[in-house]
Parts: structure tokens; C-alpha cells; sequence
């Protein structure tokens, strides 16, 4: 959450920042603001930042010249204290001005213990741990010292980016369980909260580790831990270059991601084949971590919880083994039921969601192994996990996750056979033809994204709806609670996703006339029973989409508007389906006029608890 950027060199410092933070907005998007330390005798500093977008920045800075090569930015998403000019970041005081991710968790003892309560003038925590280095600044007169000292009373989790007058052109930088990348490139050194800010200079950068100092200048950057010693960094390179997080001439990154799903799933799944098997070889994933599981655990928020929904569903089917879905923020709290022998898989898009990381630790400090299914590389969980799989979805900017989803399922699917494979629950031959079918979703995807026009119609509908419902049996209801989410959070309307068995035990009472209901039924051995769940609701005034596999009889009895996937087995119908919910959401949100990449209230990667 939050996004920062530092850069110094031989550049504009003010151009550097201004587009890094345009690329870093999907991190929270409340207000923008800009630091840089002038090139005069005096080193005096420009700092603009207010409430609102990037643009908003961009256009309030436009006419100011500022020479400076040495600045940091911030896009913020408001945790303590509201959305107001003040409360923006960058903070400044005496010759101190920071920037910070994070959340300062004792930010209310530290203000009673240095006396700051009459200095504040933002409500931020973190003018408060600006205000201790400048505390410490002024009572040493070294930035590294001052860091040090503060750290060292600060608790929570942040990554801070710190400019100091008496040091012209170098930014200091420090974090811990929050996100920094840094990179050196020909024109000078970054730092940023992911590589999106980064990637236009440089594919060559790496992840700060923590309790590390690193000062940036234009000649490099310099890394001491917390006792003065060197520190070498892990170098990584990014595998994508500066196009993918551009729009490439879609309107919205949302619908660019969600017609880039059949590249990732090739991506991800491809390069592990061998001999007609998913094989884990070159990811150092043993195969003794499946063979002497007991029982699965699965770890994640939102909708990377929801992949696991499905993924529980697959496990169960093919190796008849206990798997539990764990909401990360609740599994922490519950004194979960894991230990040796649990294996716990951890699904996170970012890699850094906060949640998510707490809850493998605890698994892992329980006694679990960890497999983390991750797409950002080198994010904290992916470091933290006893095991790795990178999903290849290349970055995902929209804030609704769209192709990270269906690689997570395509990492779930693989993992599954693979496990069910080594455990004998599966023969070679089974293995082999059940690969081919998570194969085979990607030339259904792209069959599918070729016609659009029957999710268009249904959001004709849903445009002008307060609520809607989506339903389903089994696997169907997994892949109905991933659509419901989709619509909620780009286009505001309400959406709730039901059993389609369940829903006349309360929740048809709320069913009236023309009220939307999406229902899926793409499982065989349950389709009659939903169908029966659809007529119920048909007869009580619900306007229905149904989709289905090809063939099924659908008349105006039964559904307004009859959706239908190409022909792909059932326990895989989740790939095409998921295509087909996400461009419902994205048709509602975009022909309401909202800013479907950049929904009110969220941010793309939640570093808060
Ligand atoms: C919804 C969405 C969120 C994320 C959730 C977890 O479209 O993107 O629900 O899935 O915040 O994020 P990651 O996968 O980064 O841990």
C-alpha cells in the first residue's frame, strides 16, 4: 500500500518522480506529493503534495522549474488520519523529509514519549517517526546514526525513504516487512516500492533487505546493516520489460490483463512440462513435500482465496486428502490446527499482503511446511516460504486481479497432479491427460475473448442494478464468490455469491422483480439440481444469466440471456468461466463511467493488517 519513489542523478528528478508515480498509483491513490532538493547554494527544497490523484500533482507542478536531480514521491493510501493536503506525503521538518509505506504500530507511545503532541501538524504516524529522526539528526548531526536511533524505538512495519539538507543529492532508505526495490542504473540510483517505477531505467535491481541502510547517490548505492558492516545485495532481473505496464491501446489495464490471461497461463504453465508431467524440478520444489503431507491448508485474502476455494476442490477430488481454506486475517487470530505434516500453501499475487505473510509465519512456527504461490519475484512472502512457485502473469496494475487469479488456479491445478502423480493417486497416463486439460484453457480463453458481445448484454443490465446475486453448486459456487467480488469492487454494485441450494433458506427473499442473478452450471453430476435453483429464482422475477457448457437447453423460462463456454471438461470450466465474470464486472464499471483500474477505497498490494 502506498507508493514510494526515490531517484538521484543526472536526470530531472521532478520528471523521474511525477511518471514513477503515475506507474506506482495502483497502490493507493488518495493524494500524491512530490520532495526535491534544489540545486541552490542552499539546498532548499521544493515539496508540492495534496489530496487526489497523480494528475492532480502532475498539474499543480507543471509550470515549476525546479532544478534538482534528488527527490522522492509518495501516493498514498490513507490509513491514519484522513485524506487531506496535510496528512500527504512527503513530511517535512528542520532539514528532515521523509516518505513512508507502512504502519507505525506505537506511533501513540512514541508521540508521549518525545514530547511531540504540540509539534504534529499532520495526523499521520509517520510525522511522527519523521519528527524522531529529526531528533536524532539534530542531536548528532548524521543521518545514519539518526536512522539508527530511530529504528531502534519505532515498531511496526515500514519502508522509509529520507532526504536530509545537510546531505545534498543522497536519499536514505530503510524498511522492514515493508516493500523497497533499488536499482542503479547509467543515470542514477532508485528506489521504489515495486519494479514498475524502476523498469523504464534498468531490468537489473534488488529487493532492500531488512534492518539495512542503503544510501542512494548518483555514483550507486551503498548498503551497511545495523552495525556498520557492508552488505551485498541479491541481485535479480526482471523478466518483463517497460511495455507491460503500459495500456498497449486497451482503455483500462483491467481489460488488457484480462485478454493477456492466455499468455500468462502459457507462461506459467509451460516451462513446467516435462515428459508430459508438471515437474517442479527447476523451482527446487521436492516431491517429498507432497508425498509426506497429511492434509492441506490453504492461505490467502480475497481472491487469491478464492483460487484456493477451487483448489480445495481439486485436491479432495484427486487425492480424497483434507484440504481447509484459511481467510488469512482470521486464520492468524484462531490458533489454527496445523503443525508437522500440515502443508500449508500461501496464494499472494503481490507477495506482500500482510495477512497473508503473518499467517504462513505462524503456519510455518507451527511446525508446517510452506509452498508459496507467488507472481511478484523477490516480494517478502516468496523470500519467506520454505518452497516457490512464481506465476508468470508479468505485473498486473489494475487493482481488480484478473490474470494473476487464473494463474494461481493453473499453479493449483499443477500442484495438484503433480501431488496426487507422486502420491500414486494418480497413473502416469491420468496425470498426463489431466495437464493436457489445464492445457487446453488457453486456447479455450482465447476462443472465448473473441466474442464479447453476451457480457455486454448482461451488463446493460447490471449498470442499473442496486444488487445483484450470482449462484452455483460445488465448484460453481467457487468460482460464483470470485465473480461476485469482481462486480463489488469496480462497479459498486452490491453483489453476493450463494450455493444455489441454500439461497431459499433466506436469501430469496431478497428476489424481486428484475433483479440480476448470474448462475452457473457448468458441473455435470449437479447441473439438474441448479437448474432447479434457477427456476426458483426465474419464477420470483430474477433477470438470469445462466452459463453453462454448449448444448444445454436454455429458454426464456429458464434465463434471460444464456452465456455458453467452449468445450472443456468440467472439473476445468473455472478457466473460462472466471473470463467471463471478469468482463461482466468490467462492462458494469466501464458503462457506468467509473475509473475501472483505480476503484474508490482499495489499493492494489494491502500492507496493512
Ligand atoms: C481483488 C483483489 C484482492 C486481492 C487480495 C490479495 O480483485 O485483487 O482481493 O486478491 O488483496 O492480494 P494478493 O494476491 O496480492 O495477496
Amino acid at each position: 500500500m502506498c507508493g514510494i519513489i526515490g531517484y538521484t542523478g543526472t536526470l530531472d528528478a521532478k520528471k523521474v518522480i511525477i511518471e514513477g508515480l503515475k506507474s506506482l498509483e495502483y497502490r493507493g491513490y488518495d493524494s500524491a506529493g512530490i520532495a526535491l532538493l534544489k540545486e541552490d547554494p542552499e539546498h532548499s527544497l521544493y515539496i508540492m503534495k495534496e489530496a487526489g490523484p497523480v494528475s492532480v500533482l502532475e498539474e499543480s507542478t507543471k509550470e515549476d522549474a525546479v532544478k534538482s536531480g534528488c527527490g522522492i514521491g509518495h501516493t498514498r493510501w490513507a490509513t491514519h488520519g484522513g485524506v487531506t493536503d496535510q496528512n500527504a506525503h512527503p513530511h517535512t521538518t528542520g532539514r528532515v523529509t521523509l516518505i513512508h509505506n507502512g504502519i507505525i504500530e506505537n506511533y501513540r507511545e512514541l508521540i508521549n514519549s518525545y514530547n511531540l503532541a504540540e509539534q504534529l501538524v499532520s495526523e499521520t504516524d509517520s510525522e511522527v517517526a519523521l519528527r524522531i529522526i529529526d531528533y536524532y539528526y539534530e542531536k548528532y548531526q548524521d543521518p545514519v546514526k539518526a536512522i539508527k536511533k530511530a529504528v531502534g524505538v519505532i515498531i511496526g512495519a515500514y519502508s522509509f525513504c529520507i532526504m536530509f539538507a545537510g546531505d545534498p543529492g543522497k536519499i536514505y532508505c530503510i524498511r522492514n516487512v515493508s516493500p523497497l526495490v533499488a536499482a542503479a542504473s547509467e543515470t542514477g540510483a532508485l528506489v521504489a516500492s515495486d519494479l514498475t517505477a524502476i523498469v523504464p531505467y534498468t531490468r537489473d535491481y534488488f529487493v532492500l533487505p531488512e534492518d539495512t541502510i542503503a544510501v542512494l547517490s548518483k555514483e550507486g548505492i551503498t548498503l551497511t546493516d545495523l552495525s556498520g558492516n557492508p552488505v551485498e545485495p541479491e541481485m535479480l532481473h526482471a523478466d518483463w520489460d517497460v511495455e507491460s505496464v503500459k495500456k498497449g491501446g486497451y482503455p483500462h489495464f483491467m481489460l488488457k490483463e484480462i485478454n493477456e490471461q492466455p499468455e500468462a497461463l502459457e507462461n506459467t504453465i509451460k516451462p513446467r512440462i516435462a515428459k508430459g508431467l508438471p515437474d517442479f524440478t527447476e523451482d527446487g520444489i521436492p516431491d517429498s513435500l507432497f508425498r509426506e503431507a497429511k492434509e492441506i491448508c490453504i492461505v490467502a485474502c480475497g481472491t487469491a482465496n478464492y483460487a484456493g476455494m477451487v483448489g480445495k476442490s481439486i485436491f479432495e477430488l484427486l487425492m480424497r486428502i483434507p484440504v481447509n481454506v484459511h481467510i488469512a486475517s482470521e486464520f492468524r487470530y484462531e490458533d489454527p490446527l496445523v503443525g508437522p505434516g500440515t502443508l500449508c500453501i500461501v496464494i499472494s499475487q503481490s507477495g506482500e499482503t500482510i495477512d497473508t505473510l503473518e499467517a504462513m509465519k505462524l503456519a510455518m512456527e507451527k511446525g508446517a511446511k510452506s509452498l508459496a504461490i507467488v507472481n511478484v519475484k523477490g516480494s517478502t512472502i516468496a523470500r519467506e516460504a520454505d518452497h516457490v512457485f512464481y506465476t508468470h502473469a508479468g505485473p498486473e496494475i489494475s487493482v481488480a486481479s484478473t490474470k494473476a487469479y487464473s494463474v494461481q488456479l493453473a499453479a493449483l491445478y499443477l500442484i495438484a497432479c503433480r501431488m496426487a502423480y507422486v502420491r500414486g493417486a494418480l497413473s502416469e497416463q491420468a496425470a498426463a491427460a489431466f495437464l493436457q486439460q489445464v492445457l487446453k484453457a488457453v486456447p479455450v480463453i482465447q476462443e472465448l475473448l473473441k466474442n464479447v458481445v453476451g457480457m455486454k448484454h448482461v451488463s446493460e443490465k447490471m449498470v442499473k442494478a442496486k444488487d445483484a446475486f450470482y449462484i452455483g453448486r460445488g465448484l460453481d459456487y467457487a468460482f460464483s464468490l470470485e465473480g461476485a467480488l469482481k462486480l463489488k469492487e469496480i462497479s459498486y454494485v452490491h453483489a453476493e455469491a450463494y450455493p444455489a441450494g441454500e439461497l431459499k433458506h433466506g436469501t430469496i427473499a431478497l428476489i424481486e422483480e428484475g433483479t440480476p442473478v448470474v448462475a452457473i452450471a457448468t458441473q455435470e453430476k449437479i447441473y439438474q439440481k441448479t437448474i432447479s435453483n434457477v427456476r426458483e429464482v426465474k419464477a420470483r422475477g430474477a433477470y438470469v444469466t445462466l452459463i453453462t457448457k454448449k448444448g444445454k437447453a436454455a429458454g426464456s423460462d429458464l434465463c434471460d440471456i444464456h452465456l455458453e463456454i467452449p468445450e472443456i471438461e468440467d472439473e476445468f470450466t473455472v478457466f473460462p468461466v472466471a473470463v467471463i465474470l471478469q468482463l461482466i464486472a468490467y462492462y458494469t464499471a466501464d458503462g457506468k463511467g467509473l475509473d475501472v483500474d483505480k476503484p474508490r477505497n482499495l489499493a492494489k498490494s494491502v500492507t496493512v493488517e
